[in-house]
């Protein structure tokens, strides 16, 4: 029997359209967000009066709407003045080189002139295309660069105020520039020659409550099922988990759209907190699959070190163990080992990604050590880290355990609450001896 068939005969109870809570897709207004929609229409309707619009800097953290509702903004302003504003989005986690950003600039300012190509220009040349392009333009010319952190974090301090400098001189007072970021940070660390021509003005996106979620989520969900098909509670949900995650309205989207997705592949009459639930697990599921796919390959083989490390013997973890079974694997596998400092530094990286927790401890006589374990299941992480073809032939027949702590035992360890408590004690213990 075609496997398929059970699909195509069975009707479909919950049936959406589930290509509207696609990111792509940008709705026609935006709840919560009217304030922030009024400020960047105050700041860009000078245009209308003729007068450049300062420069807009939009900050706030993931998923509270600032690349969507930009979008909108500038959509609508495009409608109001006819077009006569020409505008250029464009992402910094793609472009993230000033040559990069100012050709991407160059080519979205008019559908007619040649195409400059993606490498090879001088910045003289790119400079003296852009100012004709632009000197060619009748309107206002405004520039969104989303994302405008990535630039600075992969190309350095000076590749934004390379950026602002040149469309600040190449641009007869015609441009303005919204940037946009969720990282904070960097606009503390900014230096003030960017600052000033970036910071004209300032937006911050807060983070949305659970509240503000649930309005959100019902008003998306216009349109995708038929009334009532989502449970309240489903909803209800949905927006304490996205609530819990600094206010992502992302987040949210998702997950309903995911637990629909389960609901009618299940043949659900209706999408209850079950489904949400179930979304959730294979929301996080995702996550930490695509995480561990894309780590380097060190970053991969240290991480199967601490995971077939760890399955040996459930006794506590130390860098050490990592590091000696780290080094036979490369050994085994032909691979190069890198240096240990190195190698620690990837395991921190690998504890900022949430895939192993580490814990240092002064232990007396032990001196400083530092405990480490995997985050997660330890079967479905080797798994995914198995998928690398480089590590096709592992075998891991030289791996081994020291098991220092060898007196030491025991589950709850293994949870991050008994983790620390048992290292608590055993601190404990050391002071006593
Ligand atoms: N107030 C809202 N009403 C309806 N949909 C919203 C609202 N806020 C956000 N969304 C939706 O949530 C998703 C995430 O929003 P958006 O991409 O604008 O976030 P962001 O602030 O740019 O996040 P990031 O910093 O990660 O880029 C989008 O699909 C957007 O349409
Ligand atoms: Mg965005």
């Amino acid at each position: 029997m075609n496997p398929f068939s059970k699909y195509i005969n069975s009707e479909n109870k919950v049936s959406a359209h589930l290509e509207l809570l696609n990111e792509s897709f940008i709705p026609d207004s935006f709840p919560h967000r009217e304030e922030e929609i009024q400020h960047l229409v105050d700041i860009l309707s000078s245009v209308i009066r003729n007068t450049r619009p300062s420069n807009i800097l939009i900050y706030g953290k993931t998923g509270t709407g600032k690349t969507s509702t930009t979008r909108h903004v500038i959509s609508l302003l495009k409608e109001a003045t006819n077009d006569r504003v020409t505008t250029c989005y464009l992402n910094c986690q793609v472009n993230d080189t000033p040559y990069s950003v100012l050709t991407t600039i160059v080519n979205g300012l008019s559908d007619a002139g040649e195409k400059i190509p993606l490498l090879g220009w001088t910045t003289d040349r790119i400079y003296g295309e852009l100012v004709s392009r632009i000197n060619g333009l009748s309107g206002f010319v405004i520039i969104i660069l989303d994302e405008i952190d990535k630039l600075v974090e992969k190309s350095g301090g000076d590749s934004l105020y390379v950026v602002l400098k040149i469309l600040e001189e190449s641009t007869l007072s015609k441009v303005s520039i919204i940037g946009i970021t969720n990282d904070t940070n960097i606009m503390s660390q900014m230096e003030p020659r960017i600052k000033s021509r970036m910071n004209q003005e300032s937006l911050i996106f807060p983070p949305y409550n659970a509240t503000q979620l649930k309005d959100i989520l019902k008003f998306r969900l216009r349109g995708v099922t038929n009334e009532g098909l989502v449970d309240e509670g489903a909803i209800s949900l949905c927006a304490a988990i996205g609530a819990q995650e600094n206010g992502d309205a992302r987040k949210v989207i998702n997950l309903m759209r995911i637990a629909i997705e389960i609901a009618e592949r299940n043949g659900c009459e209706k999408v209850t907190e079950k489904e949400v639930y179930a979304a959730r697990d294979k929301f996080e599921m995702d996550v930490v699959k695509e995480t561990i796919l894309t780590l380097p390959l060190h970053n991969k083989i240290i991480l199967l070190s601490t995971i077939v490390t760890q399955e040996l013997s459930d006794k506590l973890l130390i860098t050490g163990e990592i590091m000696d079974n780290y080094r036979a694997i490369c050994n085994e596998l032909g691979f190069q080992a890198l240096t240990s400092r190195r190698a620690s530094d990837i395991l921190s990286e690998l504890e900022e990604l949430g895939l192993v927790i580490t814990t240092t401890k002064s232990l007396g006589r032990y001196g400083r050590t530092r405990f480490v374990r995997i985050n997660g299941d330890l079967a479905i992480f080797k798994k995914y880290v198995l998928e690398d073809d480089n590590l096709s032939l592992f075998k891991g027949k030289n791996v081994t355990r020291q098991a220092r702590f060898d007196n030491i035992s025991g589950e709850e360890r293994l949870t991050k609450e008994g983790f620390d408590e048992f290292i608590n004690k055993m601190d404990q213990s050391d002071d006593d001896s």
